[in-house]
């Protein structure tokens, strides 16, 4: 009854025994042998009809090295160790003293639990370096990242270095520019004297020319200074009607000479706090778009409405239009809808991203209603008092 008491316990111990792939090879065996007698153990893999011993106890490597599978027969005990039903390696003990049938079917159900103690360290091996890999791969993860974030912090100054110099020189771009556009005003009005008809139109071209140039000259500068966040608002109180009509003055030869006709009705003396110039470009940007996309002999209609709070002015044209599908991306960096009608045309795909902004700045929205060859109504809604509380 005692002896029976301790094998059982034996094999419990056996069984829950800690085997790590180190030690794993004397535990076995010194469990094994508070179970059963031996002499000489060996736990071997089969490798087809080839034995290659995992864990030896007492055999020398030259025994086991010569032991294959018909060999095994000259030992006392051997059984084949499963997994899933699949035989995978041979348990082996051998002893001067006879086995019993019962040791026998001892050995069968040490056997079967070397065979999972065997696959469980295997399984355990395979984790260790799948989680060894895991590892690496976050080290490698985290070398990636630290190359990415030098290179972004190289970007961001490559950014700003291009970013000053684009500054600097739309800077010394928009001095000669407005000498142009102004001397060419000049010659116009034929204050200096008069122009034949091909030299009147000429000049007029070279006008027109430098106000496109001018235009984006200004989307250049502007959206460098946006993304530098080098803007500062500038704000006073001013009347909107003027501050348009300054604009369509600048754009005058540009929509006469599409014989589009602008229709101003902001009433004058609309008052509001604003930046009086970024107002300007606002305008700017949107009424030189609805000329671009107009047919000659089209209309531009300028309307206002207030509330209280708020003051929204409506650019209508009746040009190309927008389709709907495009209205979110014509207020994207260089988000162009028909690229190649608008070439030769100066365009920079920069007009509505920097008005946007600009309104932004306002505590404003921007929003455009229109279908594919209906015309176009950009709406500007301003906070009349812009300044934020
Ligand atoms: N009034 C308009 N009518 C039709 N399409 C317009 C109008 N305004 C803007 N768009 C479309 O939005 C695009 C983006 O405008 P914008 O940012 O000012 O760039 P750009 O004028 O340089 O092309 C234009 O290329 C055009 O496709
Ligand atoms: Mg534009």
């Amino acid at each position: 009854m005692n002896a029976y008491r301790n094998l059982t316990e034996n094999i419990n111990k056996f069984l829950t025994e800690k085997y790590e792939k180190d030690d794993a090879g004397n535990k076995i065996f010194s469990n094994l042998q508070s179970i059963l007698h031996f002499e000489k153990a060996c736990i071997f893999y089969i490798n087809e009809d080839k034995l290659t011993p995992i864990y030896t106890y007492n055999f020398s490597t030259d025994e086991t090295d010569a032991i294959n599978i018909k060999g095994l027969l000259q030992y006392s005990l051997n059984e084949t160790l499963f997994v899933n039903n699949c035989p995978f390696a041979k348990l082996l003990i051998t002893d001067d003293t006879p086995y019993t049938e019962e040791e026998n079917n001892i050995f069968k159900t040490c056997s079967f639990i070397t065979a999972n103690i065997i696959k469980e360290i295997e399984l355990k091996d395979i984790m260790k370096m799948q989680v060894k890999a895991l590892q690496d791969g976050i080290v490698e993860i985290n070398g990636f990242n630290k190359i990415i974030k030098e290179q972004n912090k190289k970007i961001l100054e490559a950014d700003k270095v291009k970013n000053k110099f684009l500054s600097n020189v739309s800077h010394e771009l928009r001095s000669p520019l407005n000498s142009i556009i102004g001397f060419s005003d000049m010659l116009i009005s034929e204050a200096f004297g008069n122009l034949n008809e091909k030299q009147k139109e000429y000049v007029k071209d070279i006008q027109i020319a430098g106000i496109h140039l001018l235009g984006m000259v200004n989307e250049i500068l502007d959206i460098s200074k946006i993304e530098s966040h080098a803007v500062k608002m500038n704000y006073s109180t001013f009347d909107m009607n003027l501050c348009l009509t300054e604009v369509l003055n600048i754009l005058k030869p540009l929509y006469l000479k599409k014989q589009i006709a602008i229709n101003n009705r902001i009433l004058p003396d609309t008052l509001i706090m604003a930046d009086y110039q970024k107002l300007q470009q606002i305008f700017f940007n949107i009424v030189s778009n609805a000329i671009k996309f107009t047919s000659e002999g089209g209309k531009i209609e300028i309307t206002a409405k207030s509330t209280k709070k708020y003051i929204t002015v409506h650019i209508k044209d009746n040009g190309i239009g927008i389709a709907s599908k495009h209205h979110k991306k014509i207020f994207k960096k260089f988000e162009q809808i028909n690229p190649s009608s608008t070439e030769g045309m100066n365009s920079t795909g920069l007009g509505l991203t920097i008005t946007k902004e600009l309104v932004k700045m306002h505590n404003g929205t921007i929003k455009v209603e229109s279908e594919l060859t209906k015309g176009a109504t950009f709406s500007i809604k301003l906070p009349i008092k812009s300044i934020v509380a």
